[in-house]
């Protein structure tokens, strides 16, 4: 089962989330991979952070698409750290582990291909969004997973638009939606799994990924 680190290491409030601190922190917990959020900025610049303001995650206010990087950077997003790019995080990382970038807002999926396919990491990432239709620009060339708090019509869609994954919600995951996964040949990650029973029982079901804020608890959960 891969371990997502969702948004780094966020268990760990002081190395903030999404930011460079917190993906080390991930992995060095034993996370096999990292999941983030991304956005775009005034200058349209992509910028990796969750929420559409910069008031919960860092020292500053005000709204992502309303900041320059250049002001964004003086923020610190914890640890010291400023928000990242997207750029920075692919050249740190990219070739550590498997990244799963989330899109956060619309019109930036294209944005997101050009740096993937220029860094050359079209291999080691997922790139997932809640509003699957953008996402159809990125197959063949990138893998996609289709996020969801509701099961209708997933696995028809991703089976169309030739996903690689699927990503819902934990609860709700049962052995027939993985047995359904499975014959249409998708890959099934759940969100977002902290507690040490949910960890345990994604094991048993067979999913094949979690995203989870605590990823040293995937090693010392039952399986
Ligand atoms: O990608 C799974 C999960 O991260 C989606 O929810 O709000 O944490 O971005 P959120
Ligand atoms: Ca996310």
């Amino acid at each position: 089962m891969i371990v997502f680190g969702h948004r780094g290491a966020p268990g760990y409030p002081r190395y903030g989330e999404n930011t460079i601190s917190s993906f080390n922190k991930a992995l060095r917990s034993g996370a096999d991979g990292l999941e983030f959020d991304v956005r775009r900025c005034r200058d349209g610049r992509i910028v990796v952070i969750h929420d559409e303001t910069i008031d919960r995650t860092t020292n500053g206010k005000g709204r992502v698409a309303d900041l320059s990087y250049e002001e964004l950077r003086r923020f610190d997003a914890g640890f010291g750290e400023p928000i990242p790019l997207l750029s920075d995080v692919l050249d740190v990382f990219g070739a550590k582990c498997l990244l799963n970038i989330e899109i956060k807002e619309r019109e930036i999926v294209d944005g997101v291909r050009k740096l993937v396919l220029e860094k050359r990491l079209e291999k080691h990432v997922i790139v997932s969004d809640f509003e699957w239709r953008e996402l159809a620009t990125l197959t063949p060339e990138i893998p996609i997973a289709l996020l969801s708090s509701k099961l209708e019509n997933l696995i028809p869609a991703a089976r169309q638009m030739g996903a690689t994954a699927i990503h819902p919600r934990r609860d709700l995951v049962t052995a027939s939606l993985i047995a359904a996964a499975r014959q249409a040949k998708l890959r099934v990650h759940i969100w977002t799994v902290n507690g040490l029973d949910e960890i345990s029982r994604s094991r048993r079901l067979g999913v094949d990924g979690i995203f989870t804020d605590f990823p040293e608890r995937c090693s010392t959960s039952a399986s």
